[in-house]
């Protein structure tokens, strides 16, 4: 079986992660332009001043991404290019950037997917409480409508945020993203909220003008399994996917929020403060959400938390390894000897990607679904000067084959991005750990160089997955 023709193949990025040029042409700080140069709080003291230079060197990455005939790019604005402040004048000159990278990628036919919102927030905000103030939401919505109004007459598609459980979690609960802060669910359950809030508002914005584009958000997609079929380890699955999905999924596909989970905050004074005409409007944005974007990597294998568990973060391995407990204690996150890992603990597999979207075909009907995220984190060989990421072909054609299998079984997925594009920073693990098709040298001037992965994939796109093999 071919992809259908208006199947998307594509790659990601996002600005912090690629862009560089941190204060450059006008650009304002970030959180992560702060956070990032406190001592101790990425691997090596790595920041994004530099990243892979992406914002001078755009041309000539884009113009790689058309020889591997990548059909779409995903990418992500930076607010702080655009509003230095987050809020008030506009720097013309960020405009000026997002509109020729846009520009570029449609010289080649390449489709831009636009994520408004991937973690970098202006700093200004940030001192002012961040997701955790309701002005944010505000000033929010305004930054969105000064891109719709810049770029919307060419993007088509947009995201208003990457991985709200991402940011929230790791701001509020473990303290490894900005600000900081640990163990305060409080705060988590608010900002999520707050986030849920402007995307609805969002997106009735874009509505209203009619550009006749589509709009969604992407989240994890991490699917909660029992290790077994015992009682109590089925109902920390369910647990845990009530928390990380139906928490989630539900106010941007429903309208409403899960039952469940509602119930619980109510018991533990956890439920954030909201009022009945913010809830209306959640419950009104949602027919309007064209689509949601799965970022998948990995399912979490849960068990019932039975004394006290470490939770472990250490910089060379600091997001996503299993043995974290949830923040109520009720299940945690294991490790299974018959299981697959990668170099930093992340398991592969496939199979849980296909139960998982049908799990989600069973909870929300066939909505709309482009997988905005999927790939292999790794230490990639070089040998005799050739990147030979085979690891990454084998991750790549097994997960495009779920795709496909979950296709077959009637979910309804229009495209998948690769994540990433070209190598970039992770957040807090350094260049150590590399997504991309495209290797950069950093010994050598950024200089890119095609990987093994790059070939292998533009095959794959130009026979549209006929020939994935297994
Ligand atoms: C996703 C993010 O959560 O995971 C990306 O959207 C990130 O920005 C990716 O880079 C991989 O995470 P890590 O920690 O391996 O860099």
């Amino acid at each position: 079986m071919k992809f259908a023709n208006d199947f998307l193949f594509g790659a990601a990025t996002a600005s912090y992660q690629v862009e560089g040029a941190w204060d450059q042409d006008g650009k304002g700080p970030t959180n992560w332009d702060e956070f990032s140069k406190i001592p101790g709080k990425t691997f090596q003291g790595t920041n994004g001043d530099v990243a892979v230079d992406h914002y001078n060197r755009y041309k000539e990455d884009v113009k790689l991404m058309a020889e591997m005939g990548l059909e779409s790019y995903r990418f992500s604005i930076s607010w702080a290019r655009i509003l230095p402040n987050g809020r008030g004048e506009i720097n013309q000159k960020g405009i000026d950037f997002y509109n020729n990278l846009i520009d570029e990628c449609l010289k080649y036919g390449i489709v831009p997917f636009v994520t408004l919102y991937h973690w970098d927030l202006p700093l200004a905000l940030e001192k002012e409480g961040a997701w955790l103030n309701k002005n944010t939401v505000d000033a929010y919505v305004e930054y969105a409508k000064i891109c719709f109004n810049a770029f919307g007459d060419r993007v088509k598609n947009f995201i208003t945020f990457n991985e709200t459980v991402v940011f929230a979690s790791l701001g509020y609960l473990s303290g490894a993203h900005p600000p900081g802060i640990q163990n305060n669910p409080k705060k988590y359950f608010q900002v999520t909220h707050n986030v849920f809030y402007a995307h609805a508002k969002t997106i009735i914005e874009y509505k209203k003008l009619n550009q006749y584009g589509e709009i969604g958000l992407s989240h994890v997609f991490a699917p909660a399994f029992a290790v077994d079929d015992s009682e109590e380890n089925n109902f920390a699955a369910m647990h845990a996917n009530q928390f990380n999905m139906n928490w989630f999924y539900d106010p941007i596909l429903k309208g409403k929020y899960p039952e469940y989970v509602v119930q619980q905050l109510e018991k533990t004074g956890l439920l954030p403060d909201w009022t009945a005409d913010e809830l209306l409007l959640i419950e009104q944005a949602a027919p309007l959400n064209d689509f949601m974007g799965l970022n998948y990597y990995q399912p979490m294998r849960v068990e019932k938390m039975e004394g006290a568990v470490e939770h472990v973060i250490t910089l060379d391995n600091s997001t996503g390894r299993p043995g974290n407990p949830s923040f109520d204690q009720v299940y945690k996150t294991v490790k299974m000897d018959d299981k697959k890992y990668t170099k930093w603990d992340w398991e592969i597999s496939p199979e849980g990607f296909v139960a998982g979207l049908e799990m989600l075909k069973d909870n929300y009907g066939q909505i709309k679904l482009y997988i905005t995220e999927n790939g292999l984190g790794d230490e990639d060989p070089i040998i005799e000067g050739e990147v030979c990421d085979i690891a990454r072909i084998n991750f790549i054609n097994d997960h495009l084959k779920a795709v496909k299998e979950a296709i077959s079984r009637g979910v309804h997925i229009k495209g998948y991005y690769a994540w990433s594009a070209i190598d970039l920073l992770s957040w807090l693990n350094g260049y150590k750990k590399q997504y991309g098709f495209i290797y950069v040298d950093h010994q050598k001037g950024l200089e890119r160089k095609k990987k093994a992965s790059f070939h292998w994939f533009k095959n794959i796109i130009a026979t549209r997955g006929e020939n994935l093999e297994g």
